[in-house]
């Protein structure tokens, strides 16, 4: 016996697509639901149970605007560079990726809301091992998937950026983001156009997967 309806709940966490294109750039996001979201992705773990996250919500249109240009910046010939390099690799699926993420950062401004999640790196010397860093990383990544699939379950869409980054000190400044608080990504928010999502071809489980030795 399952404890909870498995048609729904695998449902769920296997059509949580990334969505660019299907974000509804119309229909307003009523604060409520993000918060909703937001306690959700509260849920999620951190190490030590530190909770240092924190996140900020753009809903401003001139700082929308604003983040969308950095994202930009962030994006150069990022896409153009991948898009050639996996087409001379023989990948497959990329095309509609890479144009998917184009059509993005074209639009970024017009999605309603910008949820940038955020960690408080003040506990960590800037000379620890990557150990350190994949620590606090690992305690925001959680929440900030737990708060893709609150969002999917209530028919909203996002996706995972990261290439404002490299741009993230102009973000701060634009935010009042305090300097020991660090940008993990951009999540753009909004309805979905539809609300059908497909499972995503992924690698065989047969190849990554080692039991008892590698
Ligand atoms: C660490 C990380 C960074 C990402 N950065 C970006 C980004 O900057 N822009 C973007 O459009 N998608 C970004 N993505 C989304 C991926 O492209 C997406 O998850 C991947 O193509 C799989 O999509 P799917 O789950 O819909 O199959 C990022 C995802 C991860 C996990």
């Amino acid at each position: 016996m399952s404890v909870f309806d498995l048609t729904v709940t695998d449902a769920l966490l296997s059509t949580t697509r990334a969505v660019r294109k299907r974000l509804d750039l119309e229909k307003p996001v009523p604060r409520q639901i993000i918060t909703d979201c937001l306690e959700l992705a509260l849920q999620a773990p951190t190490g030590s149970n530190r909770q240092g996250w924190r996140w900020v919500v753009v809903t401003d249109a001139a700082k929308r605007a604003a983040l969308a240009e950095l994202y930009r910046k962030g994006v150069g010939t990022y896409l153009d560079d991948a898009y050639h390099e996996a087409s001379a690799s023989g990948a497959t699926q990329d095309s509609r990726v890479f144009d998917s993420a184009r059509y993005l950062a074209e639009n970024l401004q017009h999605v309603p809301v910008h949820v940038i999640p955020c960690i408080d790196a003040g506990h960590i010397p800037a000379d620890a091992p990557p150990r350190a860093w994949g620590g606090l990383m690992g305690s925001i990544y959680p929440a900030m998937w737990s708060f893709q699939l609150a969002l999917r379950a209530r028919g909203l869409g996002s996706v995972l950026t990261t290439l404002h980054l490299k741009f993230a000190d102009d973000a701060s400044s634009l935010l009042g983001i305090p300097q020991n608080i660090v940008q993990a990504g951009l999540m753009p928010v909004a309805y979905t156009i539809g609300t059908s999502f497909k499972l995503a071809k992924r690698r065989p489980l047969d190849e990554i997967v080692h039991w008892d030795a590698w």
